[in-house]
Parts: C-alpha cells; sequence; structure tokens
C-alpha cells in the first residue's frame, strides 16, 4: 500500500437490508482529485459515508496512510485526517457563519481553533462579511463555502465532497471548482462527487465509476472520456431514463 495514500479495498455495505456496494476497491492519492462518478442510488454517498465512519460497512477495509479507518466513529476518522463535505451543504442553520466555523474547530485546542479559522477565511474571503450572518439566510453557494471551510477547519489530509455543484449557481460552481483545485495543490487529496461528469473529469486526474454498488472504472480522466460507453452504461444502469438523457447532453 502506498504511503500517501487513502484505500478502501473490497468494501462491502448494506442499507435497510440490502446490499448496497460489493467489493469496492479504490485509492484516493494525496495532491489531486479524484472523481467518483455514477447513477442516482449507484453508491457513491454510501462509499463516502462509509469511509467517513458514519455508516457500518458488512466487511472490507478503509486505511489512511497506513491506520484502520474501518470500525471507527466519524469524530476519529476526521482526527485521522478524512474530513467529509455533506451533500446539500448541510450548515448549523439557527447558528452564525462564526459560530458554525467554531463549531467545526472545536476538536482544537483554543489557539489552533482560532489559526485553522483565519486559514479557512483566507480560503473564502467572501465569508468575512457573513460572520454574524445566521447560517439559514446564506445563499447556497454560501452555504457550501461554510461546508467546504468546516471541512478544511478539520485540517484534512484528504477530503470527501459529497455534490460540490448540486442545487448552486454556475458562476459559484466555478468559483468552488477553482478552489478545490488550490486544495489538491496544497496536497490534500479530493474524492470528489460531482453530478457534472464533464466538470468532474476536467478537475480529476482520475476517474472512477460506481454502477450499482461495484465498481466498473477505475483509471485516468481521458481513458474515460475516451470511452464514453461506460459512463453512458453506468448512468442508464438504473433504468432512469432522465440519468441517460443527461448523461448524453453532457457527453
Ligand atoms: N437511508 C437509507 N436506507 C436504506 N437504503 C438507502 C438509504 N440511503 C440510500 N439507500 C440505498 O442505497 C443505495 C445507494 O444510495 P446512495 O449511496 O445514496 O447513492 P448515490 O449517492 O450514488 O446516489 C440506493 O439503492 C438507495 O436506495
Ligand atoms: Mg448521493
Amino acid at each position: 500500500m502506498a504511503e500517501s495514500e487513502l484505500a478502501v479495498h473490497n468494501l462491502s455495505v448494506a442499507r435497510g437490508g440490502r446490499p448496497v456496494l460489493r467489493d469496492v476497491s479504490i485509492n484516493v492519492p494525496r495532491g489531486e482529485i479524484t472523481a467518483l462518478l455514477g447513477a442516482n442510488g449507484a453508491g457513491k454517498s454510501t462509499l463516502v459515508l462509509t469511509i467517513a465512519g458514519v455508516l457500518p460497512a458488512l466487511r472490507g477495509s478503509v486505511s489512511c496512510e497506513g491506520v484502520q479507518l474501518l470500525g471507527q466513529p466519524p469524530d476519529a476518522v476526521r482526527r485521522h485526517g478524512v474530513a467529509l463535505v455533506l451533500e446539500g451543504h448541510p450548515v448549523l442553520t439557527g447558528l452564525s457563519v462564526r459560530d458554525n466555523l467554531a463549531a467545526a474547530a472545536m476538536m482544537h485546542a483554543r489557539r489552533d481553533a482560532e489559526r485553522e479559522i483565519e486559514a479557512a477565511l483566507e480560503i473564502f474571503p467572501e465569508l468575512r462579511n457573513r460572520l454574524s450572518t445566521a447560517a439559514q439566510n446564506l445563499s447556497g453557494g454560501q452555504k457550501q463555502m461554510v461546508v467546504i471551510a468546516q471541512g478544511m477547519i478539520a485540517r484534512p489530509r484528504y477530503l470527501l465532497i459529497d455534490e460540490l455543484s448540486f442545487g448552486l449557481a454556475p458562476s459559484i460552481v466555478s468559483r468552488l471548482a477553482e478552489t478545490i483545485q488550490v486544495i489538491a495543490q496544497r496536497g490534500i487529496g479530493i474524492l470528489l462527487i460531482e453530478q457534472f461528469t464533464t466538470l468532474a473529469l476536467a478537475l480529476a486526474k482520475t476517474a472512477l465509476v460506481l454502477e450499482r454498488g461495484e465498481l466498473v472504472f477505475s483509471g485516468s480522466c481521458e481513458e474515460l472520456r475516451n470511452n464514453p460507453e461506460i459512463l453512458h452504461g453506468a448512468y442508464l444502469a438504473t433504468g432512469k431514463k432522465l440519468a441517460g438523457s443527461e448523461m448524453a447532453q453532457e457527453l
């Protein structure tokens, strides 16, 4: 196993008594973006939730630079350097932006907490003049910034992002896309779930495709672009016409 890697090996997960992931093995290297693609219901969220310690696995392993994470609670996984950005940019709505960031920083000693909050505000300077705004009054894009900032405050070596652009305006999506590239350049490994495959493949070096709980592709984004039938197959696999036609437009 490589030293600088988050490695998932033969992971199987069931939800509601039904198998949802079957023998999934992936690697997320530091310092680059890895795209995790697949239709609705393919198991993308289940995979990142299991890596983050939120969902239990039936079997398999998740290790971060040699440390076994599977079976550890989400807090411990975060302390080992793996942060999760949940889908739908879920901020703590009743709290101000400052308190949302402070809540994420509670894992650190006070001095470190201040420093991490400051570092997060350097990534998202737009949040500086929103610090006393109640998070529920932010735009979707601003909420996503808060949630990514919360992830960065954990000082992660790996950041799992469940749906970067979902429900956000195109201008904010390109702003966030630039930011996650900067974050990757700092040496953080990013596992990116992103509905717009064109965007995901433009940002990522490697792509992974899940189809009904199984990994059907793992390779370079270029290889995936050159073999569009892989994605077509994966997005049509659910039998949902909408997902298939969206893909056809994007490709
Ligand atoms: N809370 C849940 N309870 C039971 N089954 C679930 C739950 N959430 C998701 N599932 C099932 O797990 C499968 C994978 O879902 P999910 O990981 O959310 O897929 P994706 O993120 O790729 O859209 C789907 O078949 C879905 O119905
Ligand atoms: Mg999902």
